[in-house]
Order: C-alpha cells, then sequence, then structure tokens
C-alpha cells in the first residue's frame, strides 16, 4: 500500500452540482431588472434559497419582501423560483404592481398540472414540504382539489372522494427515493392512484442525488454547500447518509466546516445545491487545500446543458443583441 505525504487525503467533487436553469434564469432577471429599470426592485420572498445569492443581490439595491402588500403601490417587484398562487397574482394586481414572474418552468408546469387534473375533477395528493415556498404556490392553484403528503405519518390522514380519480404530484425538490416510498405507501391505500404525466422532481434535484451516490459510500465526509431552507441542498445531505457516506453536513460557507468533522478522515466528497454559485465551492476547496486535502478528483454522472430564457416580460425591455 502506497502512503503518500498527504495519507492518500483526497476530495471529490460531485458533477453535477450547484446552479440549476431555473436558478440562474432567476438571478439573471433580478440582475437584469436592476440594471434595465435601476434599484429598487422587490422580490417577494427569497429568490433563490441561498444567502451568498440574496445578500450579493441586496448590496445592489434588491429588497426582499414576504408579501406583496409590502410593496409600494405601482413598483416593481419579481416572484421568486419557487412559483406563486394565484391569489399572490391577484394581490400584486390590485397594488397595480409591475410583477416580473421568475419561476422556475419546471414549477410552472407542476403548476399546470395542478389546474388539469383540479379541472377534470380528480382528488390530488401532492407530496411535498409543509410550509415551503413551492408547496404553498402549487396548492394555491386549487386548494379544494389539493392535499398535501408530507411524511409517512400524512398518508393515513388523507381522504379522497374516489379512490379511481386520484393521481398524486410532487414538489420539485424531493428525495427521489424517498418520494417513491411515499408513493408506494399511498397506492397501498389507493391501488388505482395514477402518477404524474412526466416526472415532477426536477432534472437538477436528480442529477445532483446521482452524483452524490456515486461517490458517498467512498466518502468519510460529504460536505454540502447550500442554505438551511434550501430543500434540494438538504436532500442531498440525507442522500450522501444513505449511499454510504460516514458523516455528511450541510454548510453555506467555507468557514461553518468545524475542524473536528475531519478527524479520521481521508476522503471528503463536496458538493453543493441547485442554488448555490460554484464560488462558494471554491472556497470549500481552498479551505481544504490548506488542510491538506489539495487533490480533486471531479466524480461526473451528466452534463448539463439545460438553459432557460429570461421571462418574456423582462425579454421585453432588454436592449436587443445580436
Ligand atoms: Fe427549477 Fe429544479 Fe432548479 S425546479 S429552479 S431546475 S431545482
Amino acid at each position: 500500500d502506497q502512503v503518500d505525504a498527504t495519507n492518500g487525503k483526497r476530495v471529490l467533487l460531485a458533477k453535477p452540482r450547484g446552479y440549476c436553469a431555473g436558478v440562474d434564469r432567476a438571478v439573471v432577471t433580478v440582475e437584469k431588472a436592476l440594471e434595465t429599470y435601476g434599484p429598487p426592485v422587490y422580490v417577494r420572498k427569497e429568490i433563490v434559497h441561498n444567502r451568498h445569492v440574496v445578500d450579493s443581490l441586496r448590496e445592489r439595491g434588491a429588497i426582499f419582501v414576504d408579501e406583496a402588500d409590502e410593496v409600494p403601490e405601482g413598483a416593481l417587484v419579481v416572484f421568486s423560483a419557487h412559483g406563486v398562487s394565484p391569489a399572490v397574482h391577484e394581490q400584486a394586481s390590485e397594488r397595480n404592481l409591475r410583477t416580473i414572474d421568475a419561476t422556475c418552468p419546471l414549477v410552472t408546469k407542476v403548476h399546470q398540472e395542478a389546474k388539469r387534473f383540479a379541472r377534470e375533477d380528480y382528488d390530488i395528493l401532492l407530496i411535498g414540504h409543509e410550509g415551503h415556498e413551492e408547496v404553498e404556490g402549487t396548492a394555491g392553484e386549487a386548494p379544494e382539489h389539493i392535499q398535501l403528503v408530507d411524511g409517512p405519518e400524512d398518508v393515513d390522514k388523507v381522504s379522497v372522494r374516489d379512490p379511481s380519480k386520484v393521481i398524486w404530484l410532487s414538489q420539485t425538490t424531493l428525495s427521489v427515493d424517498e418520494t417513491m416510498d411515499r408513493v408506494d405507501q399511498l397506492r397501498e391505500r389507493f391501488p388505482a392512484l395514477q402518477s404524474p404525466p412526466s416526472d415532477d422532481i426536477c432534472y437538477a434535484t436528480q442529477n445532483r442525488q446521482v452524483a452524490v451516490k456515486a461517490m458517498a459510500a467512498e466518502c468519510d465526509l460529504v460536505l454540502v454547500v447550500g442554505s438551511q431552507n434550501s430543500s434540494n441542498s438538504k436532500r442531498l445531505v440525507e442522500v450522501a447518509l444513505q449511499a454510504g457516506s460516514k458523516a455528511s453536513h450541510l454548510i453555506d460557507f467555507a468557514k461553518e466546516i468545524d475542524e473536528e468533522w475531519l478527524t479520521d478522515v481521508v476522503t471528503v466528497g463536496v458538493t453543493s445545491g441547485a442554488s448555490v454559485p460554484d464560488i462558494l465551492v471554491m472556497d470549500v476547496l481552498a479551505w481544504l487545500a490548506e488542510r491538506g486535502w489539495a487533490e480533486v478528483q471531479e466524480v461526473t454522472t451528466a452534463n448539463e446543458k439545460i438553459a432557460f430564457a429570461l421571462p418574456r416580460e423582462l425579454r421585453r425591455d432588454l436592449p436587443k443583441t445580436g
């Protein structure tokens, strides 16, 4: 066995990690709105669930509010990537707000499914985390048809009018495996339960979970860069542990790493949630390199090429290029 000067210390770096197409679009939307219309630009809720992103946009003139009624009459407000319910659109139009909707198109897709199956009078079981903004937005599309299923205990609580007309939908940022467990449980109660026409858990969430799974078994520790309110980032910690990493922690910044976590550690896995700019991951790599983990191997399980056009209401006002 070869033991080099660093005692085999190495970093496995997951790819894909970090920014997804929906987050990139939402962040660029606020940046372009600031450039085009000048500050202040109001943003309802955190544009994406990342502290660093929100703080830097705030410095540039974005004002984050919880609800549309905190925005002055007639001002410009951007809706976050997580989506909003029709009630929020109404609130905004009552206050004559100019709106730019940065809802991720893959969240909008779930809203369309909810509307369609509500129109067809299905009972919709929405698998997702209670209180998460995305779930509030989706459920708001058809509150009288949608029931939320969060933990396993909710499976017995839901009640449907016609067990032959039930469909499940989900939040876009869940754990794939856990969601399938929940669906199996629901199907035991409702054998005719239908599945969404296409995956609700988005490509970015799935790809980041596949990548962390591919390396977790070799890791003594997996560091996931992401914020505490980021659903997909938290899922990466869970997936890392389930897939065999001895430990895993969620951190916003390199400075939050506790040196004690590195005791007896040889291989450190690093990944990041879909709302995390890669500069924060580079900071973590630099922090690790200073402590002997300078060798970095990227573990690639997919190459993502997807990108979304900016919201139409913003594109209209942008200077023409090309
Ligand atoms: Fe959209 Fe998935 Fe990102 S729903 S915002 S592409 S995590």
